[in-house]
Parts: C-alpha cells; structure tokens; sequence
C-alpha cells in the first residue's frame, strides 16, 4: 500500500466515497454530508492497495499558522487493524510539519482514543456531539520538525 494525493476527478470521487461510506453512511447521512466548506483549502491523503483500489483517507486544514487539524481519517472496514490508518496518520504528521504546523488538533470518536493516544495525541476535553449521537474528544499532539 502506498500514500497518494488525490489528483484526478475520479480518485476524488473514491477518495469522498470512502469517507461516506465509514463515516456517514453507518447513520443514514446523505452523499454530499461527508463534505464541509474547507475541502478546496485543505490537504488530502489517502492510501491505495496494489490495485489502486482506495483503502483509507484522511484530511488536514488549518486553523491557524501553527494549528492543524486532523479530520475525516476513515480506513475501509475490512482493512481496519492492519496499520494503514498508523500510515495515513503519519503522512498527515508529516505534510503538516512540513507546511510550518506546530500543534495538530482532531476530535477523536471515543473508540478511536487509543489509536490516537499511542500516536502521540493527548485528550484536552470534550468537543462537539456529531447528530446527537457521536461523542467527540479534542486530542492535542505538539509536532516537531
Ligand atoms: C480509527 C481508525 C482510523 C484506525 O485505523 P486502523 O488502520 O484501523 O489502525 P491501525 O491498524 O493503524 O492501529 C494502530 C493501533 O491503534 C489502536 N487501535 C486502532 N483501532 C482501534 C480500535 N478500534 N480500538 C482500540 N484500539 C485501536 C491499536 O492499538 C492498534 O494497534 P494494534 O492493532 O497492534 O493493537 C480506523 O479503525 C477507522 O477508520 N475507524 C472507523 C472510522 C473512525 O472512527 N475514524 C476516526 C474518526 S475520529
């Protein structure tokens, strides 16, 4: 597996599918909820099989010239546990860094705090309830160069 931006129409289109498909859909939420008002000023991943065939996505923006934020990380259910989301996150770290962030910031779903944790990421507190339902935490992590 490898990390790739999303270049073409139709990578995007897999690259938004699989976003939908892990994050939205599971609660009935429409095509085209899986998008916000930042996706043209943010930076995308995503990691393909040897078949091009899309198997996690993630997202950054900027809140502020020194915090980044980490949204939308989402790896395909039957390749959960196999270190492609470690991958993704890392690469996301990586552009970050790269792009003059020192903090990275991201609201964790609850059974994501460990994979987070053991990246780094210290919880601050809670953050937004996504549809009523999702609880949410503010994870931290300071990046270094
Ligand atoms: C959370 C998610 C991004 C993690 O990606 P992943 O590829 O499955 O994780 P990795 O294989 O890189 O896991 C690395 C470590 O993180 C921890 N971890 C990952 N998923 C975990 C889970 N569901 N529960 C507990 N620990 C978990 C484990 O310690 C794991 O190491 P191990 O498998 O050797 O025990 C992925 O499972 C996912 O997309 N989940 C559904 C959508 C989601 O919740 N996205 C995050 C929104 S905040």
């Amino acid at each position: 597996m490898k990390v790739i931006e999303p270049s073409t129409a139709a990578e995007y289109q897999c690259y938004y599918k699989l976003r939908w498909k892990i994050l939205r859909s599971p609660w009935q939420q429409p095509r085209g909820s899986e998008k916000d008002e930042l996706e043209q000023s943010s930076h995308h991943l995503m990691i393909v099989d040897a078949n091009h065939a899309v198997i996690a996505v993630g997202r950054l923006h900027f809140n502020s010239i020194r915090e980044a934020q980490l949204r939308y990380m989402a790896v395909a259910t039957a390749q959960q546990r196999r270190g492609a989301g470690t991958l993704l996150l890392q690469a996301l770290e990586h552009k970050a860094t790269e792009l003059g962030a020192e903090y990275i910031v991201l609201d964790a779903r609850e059974h994501a705090l460990r994979f987070y944790h053991k990246q780094g990421y210290q919880a601050e507190g809670p953050a937004d309830t996504l549809f009523n339902i999702i609880p949410h935490i503010r994870m931290r992590k300071k990046i270094t160069p």
